[in-house]
């Protein structure tokens, strides 16, 4: 059993955040579950939203993301969270983060920093690393953390699940004790490289484990976002609010050899046009922001343009920008495109929507506490409230960010909670090597495929129903298949998509209206009974 301070799951921008800020009081150990850098952090293009120009506000930040939201954000938690933003950035670049600067001067003589715009921004607030702005983030806390004697980092090391003082009790006496709050003790964890579970116990586990993109057969996510903080957090008991809210990105590259390749909505931004095949600038029909609408509205047009004509793609028309602006602005995107034979300088961008960012997860305040003592949840894997029914681009980074140090915050103002309990190792049972591998890859994808049809940017209650039932079946047959068989990390995951489907099924049957993300033809109109409702489901509710 190894034993730490603080046990954080995941290395992206809120786990290495939260990690650099508890270092000095404590040993920490950051589990993750391939190389230290992958993660959807890394991918990260647009860049992040704060209000750093004299010509923005808090207000104008706070009232576009409360529009984007559709009446569900947590209003304080979104103040909370932007009126923050620009102290955490400036921490940022102390530590080594090289935003893009611009021509212009500041007073102090230095350059400005660049500041691009996205959907659903009245102002230009986007601070980036040109279009790899996650990759730069990464280098730069990944460096700092490299400093901190009091931080090792487990890589290939898969968390199965948390170890709770519930859970506990139940195997030694049978029962649950009602009246004791449950509290997380650590987290069972396999070494893929050792083909072991091994134990990692803390008085304080943090969920940073990314979103859920991989629940769907087109993403713009890495494979590692496979909602596991999720699946966790809800075999433990925690509260899980809001999966409906699935954000489809609409620009995703369309082509068959670019896996999940995403094309930045700066790239709008900068006055990308889209287009149906033919030319078509359909978007000026739809909303007065044209391309730039809020993703929900965009993504939805375009899968309506889709159906419509029968194409496979829309167009992102760029080309009437000076090739250099283009090249230099976004040098991934060219680079990535023209190696697939598309010059964006001179051609039209093939795109379609893919599933991008998951708005709900782990109930937390804007501190990341969970129901659950000892448990956190932070960036992507938790639902403060600040995204509500659809998320404000960029805005998920500032969160990851804010809500990271303000965890930190909290964390260290109180003594380490201390518990007696003894924890036992993991148990194999009669568990034998898996003999038939083609089941798990078989309902892989089963689920990705009945996912995108069923439960994708335009819902039914007929459809959902449908993938609720055979979500159902599944959960069995990988269930069974769990406890007869040695883990692997595929079949982690598999149970750990399944059970993330299944919420974001249960949460979208829970809701009887059109709100944001959620777009279900049965219930097309806002229903005032929900308009301030979270949909919150727990285990055995
Ligand atoms: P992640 O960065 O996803 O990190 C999760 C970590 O948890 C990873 O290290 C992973 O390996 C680890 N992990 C997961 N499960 C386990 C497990 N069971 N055991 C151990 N480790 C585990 N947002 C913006 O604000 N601006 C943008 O410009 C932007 N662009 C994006 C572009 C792309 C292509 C994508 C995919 C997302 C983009 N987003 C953007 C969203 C944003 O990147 C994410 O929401 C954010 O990075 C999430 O950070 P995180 O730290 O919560 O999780
Ligand atoms: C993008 O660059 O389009 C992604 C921005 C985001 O998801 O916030």
């Amino acid at each position: 059993m190894k034993q730490f301070d603080y046990l954080i799951l995941g290395s992206g921008i809120a786990g290495l955040t939260f990690a650099l800020q508890v270092a000095p009081r404590g040993r920490v150990a950051i589990v993750t579950k391939k190389d230290r850098a992958e993660s959807n952090t890394n991918y990260a293009q647009g860049g992040i939203a704060a209000v750093t120009s004299k010509e923005d506000s808090f207000e104008l930040h706070v009232r576009d993301t409360l529009e984007a939201g559709a009446g569900l954000c947590k209003e304080s938690v979104v103040r909370t969270i932007v009126g923050e933003g620009p102290a955490r950035i400036a921490e940022l670049i102390a530590l080594g983060m090289r935003f893009s600067e611009n021509e212009q001067r500041a007073e102090d003589g230095s350059r400005e920093l660049d500041l691009g715009r996205e959907g659903g921004h009245s102002k230009r607030r986007i601070l980036h690393a040109k279009d790899v702005t996650g990759r730069e983030i990464e280098r730069a806390l990944l460096a700092a953390v490299s400093r901190q004697p009091n931080i090792e980092i487990f890589e290939n090391h898969v968390a199965i699940d948390l170890i709770t003082s519930q859970k506990l009790e139940k195997a030694e006496s049978g029962k649950r004790k009602a009246d004791l709050k449950n509290c997380c003790l650590g987290a069972y964890v396999f070494d893929k490289k050792a083909n072991r579970v091994g134990t990692f116990a803390a008085p304080v586990t943090v969920l940073a484990t990314g979103g859920c993109g991989k629940v769907y057969l087109y993403t713009t996510n890495p494979d590692i976002a496979t909602g596991d903080g999720v699946a966790m957090a809800f075999r433990a008991g925690a509260s899980i609010a809001n999966m409906e809210f699935v954000q489809f990105h609409p620009t995703c590259l369309y082509h068959p050899k670019a896996k999940s390749f995403l094309i930045s909505e700066a790239v709008r931004g900068e006055g990308g046009v889209l287009k149906t095949l033919d030319g078509k600038e359909f978007m000026d029909a739809v909303h007065p922001m044209k391309s730039l609408a809020p993703r929900d509205i965009v993504a939805r047009a375009i899968d309506s343009e889709m159906k419509k004509t029968g194409a496979d793609c829309v167009h992102l028309d760029i080309t009437h920008k000076p090739a250099k602006f283009i090249i230099e602005r976004f040098p991934n995107i060219y680079q990535t495109c023209l190696r697939h034979g598309i010059d964006i300088t001179r051609e039209a961008i093939p795109v379609v929507p893919a599933a991008h960012y998951q708005c709900g997860g782990v109930v937390t305040n804007a501190d990341g506490g969970t129901d659950i003592a000892g448990l956190f949840a932070i960036g992507e894997v938790a639902c403060t409230g600040l995204h509500g029914a659809n998320r404000l681009a960029s805005n998920s980074l500032l969160e990851a960010l804010v809500c990271a140090h303000r965890a930190a915050e909290k964390i260290l103002s109180a003594p380490l909670p201390k518990s007696d309990l003894k924890i036992p190792v993991w148990q194999s049972g009669n568990a034998t090597n898996a003999d038939e591998l083609v089941v798990v890859a078989h309902n892989w994808d089963e689920i990705r495929r009945l996912m995108w049809d069923y439960v994708g940017i335009v819902r039914t209650n007929k459809r959902l129903q449908r993938a609720q039932s055979r979500l159902a079946n599944l959960q069995q047959e990988i269930q069974e298949y769990y406890w007869n068989f040695i883990v692997t990390a595929d079949l982690l995951e598999l149970r750990n998509i399944a059970t993330v489907a299944e919420l974001i099924v249960r949460c979208a049957l829970m809701r009887p209206e059109s709100r944001g993300l959620n777009y279900n033809l049965d219930f097309p109109d806002l229903n005032p009974d929900w308009a301030q409702r979270d949909s919150v489901v727990r285990r055995g509710n």
